[in-house]
């Protein structure tokens, strides 16, 4: 897909050496709950490229045409396990996104981010479209809220993958419906 400045797209093999470096990047993996090596890292890396494959959407590979050919991930996900949260009756679709520190601060993730609403609600006629982060995600927070997507103040939740007393398990939960 295109958008004003970007080119959301299936990922590519040499994506995986950059993506190594963001997922290595302590300050991009701040909010998360480690940084990954390069096993993990390649790993993740062909889980989403496998996703991509089989359902024709997923986390693309954000390019910058003429200024960076990988950038990092926005996209639609399906989350992994089962989550305290239900859309409709269904386990739902998250929006999500990690982006190299090097492109933060340009608006590229929000921009991404509303052709990826755009193309759930469109093409794919979903009635709503989730995404989740921990209360002190400002930055990811803040994207949420500039693509219009709302607070669901009876939604906040611990993340299954995290045990009790992790300081990243409360998360805050944004909804999105249809327009
Ligand atoms: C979450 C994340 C993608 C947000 O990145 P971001 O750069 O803050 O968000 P955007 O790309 O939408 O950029 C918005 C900023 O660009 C600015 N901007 C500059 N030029 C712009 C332009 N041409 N158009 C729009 N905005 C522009 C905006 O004013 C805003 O600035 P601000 O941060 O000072 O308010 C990034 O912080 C990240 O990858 N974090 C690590 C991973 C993570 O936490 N993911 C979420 C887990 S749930």
């Amino acid at each position: 897909m295109q958008t004003e400045r970007l080119v959301l797209r299936a990922w590519r093999p040499e994506d995986l050496a950059a993506f190594r470096i963001i997922n290595a990047d302590r300050e991009v993996m701040a909010l998360m709950p480690s940084t990954l090596d390069d096993d993990q890292s390649d790993a993740q890396a062909l889980r989403i490229m496998d996703g991509i494959a089989t359902r024709g959407w997923g986390l693309w590979a954000v390019e910058v045409p003429g200024i960076a050919p990988f950038i990092g991930y926005v996209g639609l996900n399906e989350p992994a396990q089962p989550m305290p949260f239900q859309v409709d009756g269904q386990p739902g679709v998250e929006l999500a996104w990690r982006l190299s520190r090097h492109h933060w601060g340009r608006g590229y993730a929000s921009e991404a981010a509303r052709t990826c609403l755009d193309f759930a609600f469109d093409t794919l006629q979903m009635d709503e479209v989730v995404a989740y982060t921990v209360p002190h995600n400002v930055r990811s927070r803040a994207v949420m809220e500039r693509i219009g997507m709302q607070r669901d103040l009876d939604g906040d939740f611990d993340h299954p993958i995290l045990a009790p007393g992790h300081s990243l398990r409360r998360h805050v939960l944004y909804r999105k419906r249809r327009p």
